[in-house]
């Protein structure tokens, strides 16, 4: 890490108070209010979280501590024993909550399930004994390896119900990435699916967990669960088993175990953009508690909401935003099996109009994919019963905030952008839709019970809007406990690069970030996106925003190329909108824009027009590739994590 600050160069003055009538109705409904909840975990930090853990979950035995921190390492709710399925499902079961949609489910195709928090238990418990049956036991690691659909939630469920891990692989992943998941996990049994839909095509996943596990290469898994969704595979005898046969003979009772505040929940590997993926550990009280407080704060949840986030259950938002925190507040969560494409651009609308959603929560990647689209689409539906609308993923550039504020909110809707990371376990720095006036491309404040900060490398706070690393000083519940059986680098990568002052530990989250006069967070991007330019540093995210901003563009990204006079020049790849045609003059149009935007500093010496940008699968643009790309040589390490390798190819960029 450099000493040298990050500059930031962006300024969005625009500010939007919540509508009075969504505070009127809202759980939170001022900034006063959210004030006092900060207060009150000021004056008593653990009591804090004590009162919130006593009324908001089951326990099946108090705890005895509630928080013992020995820096970097937690444990909360110490001596207590609960279970995040009965959380999730037992509970609801004794009240009007019985026969209410838990999942709406729908498939590409078009298919619909709709199930009540009766019949999920009841089938959760199915699978729970199928696990069993098949060999686990309390303590096991589970590979989970599926579509998005209502079983991947089941599978989840099943394994928290019995004590056993679950490792959520996304199933867009090759059978080398999932072959190298399952065996630093040590997976026992694998849950996969004969296939899934995704964009107009059947993608099929059981061929890749039989290469995966072809020739004994992950030793220790002994089963594999298959559930039918496209028609069929190949099994292997003995080692596999179709979940339909096997669903009727189990038994629908299967009583949640008392499991300790601090086991073993799920391990879920980060599609780190450098180096070997981390196995990011969270443990079953602490998530349980932060997850299911965060989604009622952050979402306004009410009882009659019907809640969608597009997230696959294979990334960490789709464990706490679509499945644990949901569920575990009783309400109605959709799943969605598709992605927009050219073939039915409007689905995500359509989805919104059947199933009248009521809380939408996407990313930035995919609203920019929308916007691509065209506003023909959602302008075709009826959106009328959004009434708050979320993103998350990365910095939302403003123009696209903006975009959607107004086409999709229809300027009544709030938007929580919400900072924060598979480590943090849940949102970290986000608006309370009721309270927190907000700004296109600020994620706001840090939420009640949050220490965030902005320091420089010594941990000394920056001045007022002035580029800094984003930090947290005081654990929360949610926070990961370790990197899977690599405690050392838990240690060096979160919580050494800012070392330790007057007994205050910092956990670096990797992110730079400045505050305004308003103690505002606005992310600027992981700090190793940032350039440096003639001893400026530069946020990718602010030349990107600036270059989005231009009505000719859609996507951009933006990387560093050493240089031997500025240390680094700016060098962009752009993607446009539709109806615009790339050419040198739309290309000297767009420096000009930058220059205006931000100043001559941030102009771009090099800009590439392509039709795509290199993305991870959860849709991270891949800068370590455009950075090779850019420095003229072939980019190397890992790239299992690149959603579609022909985007490198037609990638190379092109001299002023
Ligand atoms: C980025 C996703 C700006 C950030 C939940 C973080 C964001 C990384 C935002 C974590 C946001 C996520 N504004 N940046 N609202 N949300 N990020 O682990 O760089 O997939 O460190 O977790 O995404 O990504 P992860």
């Amino acid at each position: 890490m450099s000493d040298i600050l990050i500059e930031s160069v962006l300024q969005e003055q625009r500010q939007f108070p919540p509508p009075p009538a969504f505070s009127a109705q809202a759980r939170i409904a001022s900034l006063e209010q959210y004030q006092q909840l900060c207060q009150e975990f000021q004056a008593d930090p653990q009591g804090f979280w004590a009162g919130l853990a006593q009324r908001e979950l089951h326990w099946f035995r108090p705890w005895e501590q509630v928080m013992d921190w020995q820096p970097p390492q937690v444990r909360w709710f110490v001596g207590g024993q609960t279970n995040l399925a009965y959380n999730c499902l037992d509970r609801h079961l004794t009240t009007s909550r019985r026969t209410k949609p838990a999942i709406i489910w729908q498939g590409e195709p078009g298919d619909v399930r709709t199930i009540t928090y009766e019949q999920l238990h009841h089938d959760v418990c199915q699978m729970a004994n199928a696990l069993k049956a098949l060999g686990v036991q309390r303590g096991d690691r589970v590979g989970i390896y599926l579509p998005l659909i209502p079983e991947a939630a089941m599978a989840m469920l099943a394994c928290a119900r019995i004590g056993a891990a679950h490792t959520v692989v996304f199933g867009g992943f090759s059978a080398e990435a999932l072959k190298e998941r399952l065996r630093a996990a040590q997976v026992k049994v694998v849950v996969t699916a004969d296939g899934g839909w995704r964009k107009g095509a059947v993608v099929p996943l059981k061929p890749q967990v039989d290469q995966a596990l072809a020739d004994g290469q992950v030793p220790s898994v002994q089963r594999v669960l298959v559930v039918q969704r496209v028609g069929g595979c190949a099994m292997t005898p003995e080692r596999d088993g179709w979940w339909h046969e096997l669903q009727p003979q189990m038994s629908p009772d299967c009583p949640a175990e008392a499991l300790d505040s601090e086991e073993l929940l799920f391990i879920l590997y980060t599609s780190g953009t450098t180096g070997k993926p981390k196995g990011i550990v969270h443990t079953t009280a602490g998530y349980n508690l932060y997850t299911h407080i965060t989604t009622q704060w952050v979402f306004d949840l009410q009882e009659d909401d019907v809640y969608w986030c597009t997230a696959d259950v294979g990334w960490i938002t789709g464990h706490s935003y679509v499945v644990y925190g949901p569920l575990s507040n009783g309400a109605t969560t959709v799943m969605y099996e598709g992605a927009p494409h050219g073939g039915n651009p409007g689905c995500f609308w359509d989805v919104i109009q059947t199933h009248k959603v009521s809380i939408f929560y996407t990313a930035p990647t995919a609203i920019r994919a929308l916007i691509k689209m065209g506003v023909e689409h959602p302008q075709a539906r009826d959106l009328s019963s959004l009434r708050l609308l979320g993103t998350v993923g990365e910095p939302i550039n403003p123009s696209a905030w903006m975009w959607y504020h107004r086409v999709i909110g229809g300027e009544r809707c709030p938007i929580v952008d919400t900072w924060w990371q598979t480590e943090t376990g849940g949102m970290m720095i986000a608006p309370l839709p009721g309270a927190t006036p907000t700004k296109p491309g600020a994620a706001t404040l840090p939420l009640p019970g949050i220490q965030a900060q902005v320091v420089d490398r010594q941990g000394e706070p920056v001045p007022v809007n002035q580029g800094g690393y984003l930090v947290v000083t005081h654990p929360w519940p949610g926070m990961m406990r370790t990197v899977y059986q690599d405690e050392e680098r838990y240690r060096r990568t979160y919580w050494e690069p800012i070392p330790p002052r007057d007994g205050q530990h910092f956990y670096f989250a990797g992110d730079g970030a400045r505050r305004d006069e308003d103690g505002y967070f606005w992310v600027m991007g992981r700090v190793d996106d940032v350039i440096n330019v003639a001893g400026h540093r530069l946020g990718t995210m602010e030349i990107e925003s600036a270059l989005v901003s231009h009505p000719a563009v859609a996507e951009a990204a933006v990387v560093g190329r050493p240089d031997e006079l500025k240390g680094e020049t700016v060098v962009a790849f752009v993607t446009l909108e539709r109806h615009y045609q790339p050419g040198d003059a739309l290309k000297q149009a767009l420096l000009a824009h930058v220059v205006q935007e931000i100043g001559a500093i941030a102009r771009p010496s090099e800009m590439t027009f392509t039709d795509a940008l290199p993305k991870t699968r959860s849709g991270k643009i891949m800068r370590r590739l455009l950075r090779a790309l850019a420095a003229g040589e072939s980019p190397t390490g890992d790239i299992s994590t690149l959603e579609d390798r022909g985007v490198l190819e037609s990638l190379r960029p092109q001299p002023q």
